[in-house]
């Protein structure tokens, strides 16, 4: 619809309203995120709101909160839980700490880059946790995903030895934690606000991180080394309250759903172009950019796996998959 016609449509609305007829109530969705305005998923879920809300006629308003303004992601599935919040984009962290089998997409190296991450996301694995979250009291809308993780750290970086002992910013999700522990380095969760303050007066000696969030919040600036790693994938999921869902029409949810569905497509897709060019931009700083590959990490990832395997059983379902592509 045109902002011409949206906004006839709107005056009407209101003059109906004035005239004492009765309308639809507007239904107002809060959406929480823990990333910045500036954020490839905070934009979408802005892109998500206007499309939702051009397709129910004004009657869906989503109200965005970005930079965690509802609390840390434990907070915000708590108030999931109770319909106190609508629908949020979250990392699979609180939903690895209760079942390891999220923890899966974690694995190292499982996908090589953006396409590969984009395949395991439609696939029957990722399907079945997708649909398997209403155990949570949530509904699962879909995947999105943030920059493959890549490793910025203060001193220059040759080899796996260069990251011994050292303290490593991870986010407190277990498959990280562990394979930061493999790799013989101390992880160190800590909340992404956090980050840069910690990293520029030495509380952490480097990070686990994306080259988007490495340009946008200048970690660059104190780094000897940036680690072109590739070596996870990052997803993110989706969700929407379970009561809160259970109280709209069906024709909502369905909007809702496939609006949902075809931006996080398009967000995983852009993610190719995005770790690409924040690539290029950091190329253009003083700091080195090492590039590395699964051997860099000696047995550490196969040890991961070893561990992983039995922790969480959907794994093998996932490598399988992983093979096939
Ligand atoms: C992080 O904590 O590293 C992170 C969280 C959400 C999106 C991207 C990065």
């Amino acid at each position: 619809m045109s902002i011409l016609k949206s906004w006839a449509r709107g005056a009407l609305l209101s003059t109906i309203a004035f005239a004492g007829v009765q309308t639809a109530a507007a239904e107002e969705l809060r959406v929480g995120m823990i990333t910045p305005p500036s954020h490839k998923w905070t934009i979408t879920a802005n892109e998500v709101a206007a499309e939702v809300k051009e397709k129910t006629d004004g009657r869906i308003d989503m109200l965005i909160f970005p930079s965690g303004q509802l609390g840390n992601e434990a907070l915000m599935l708590q108030q999931l839980q109770t319909g106190a919040l609508d629908v949020a984009f979250l990392t699979l962290g609180e939903f690895a700490n209760r079942d390891p089998n999220y923890g899966i997409f974690l694995a190292p190296y499982i996908v090589q880059d953006v396409a590969g991450a984009r395949a395991l996301l439609k696939g029957k694995t990722a399907t079945e946790l997708l649909d398997g979250v209403s155990k949570f009291g949530v509904v699962g809308l879909g995947y999105g995903m943030a920059g493959m993780r890549q490793i910025v750290m203060r001193g220059a970086v040759d080899s796996v030895a260069d990251l011994a002992g050292k303290k490593v910013r991870t986010i407190p999700f277990k498959p990280e934690l562990d394979f930061w522990t493999t790799v013989g380095a101390t992880p160190t969760p800590m909340p992404l606000p956090a980050l840069y303050d910690a990293f520029a007066n030495g509380q952490v000696d480097g990070m686990q991180i994306d080259f988007e969030g490495t340009w946008n919040t200048k970690y660059y600036e104190h780094a000897g080394a940036i680690v072109e790693s590739n070596h996870m994938m990052f997803p993110m999921i989706a969700v929407a309250s379970a009561r809160r869902w259970a109280s709209l029409s069906e024709e909502d949810r369905q909007t809702l759903d496939s609006v949902v569905k075809a931006h996080l497509d398009e967000l995983v897709h852009s993610y190719a172009q995005i770790d690409a060019d924040y690539l290029d931009k950091l190329k253009t700083t003083d700091v080195p950019v090492v590039k590395i590959d699964r051997a860099f990490f000696g047995d550490a990832v196969d040890d991961w796996y070893a561990d992983w395997r039995e922790k969480a059983p959907m794994l093998k379902q996932l490598e399988a998959e992983a093979a096939g592509l």
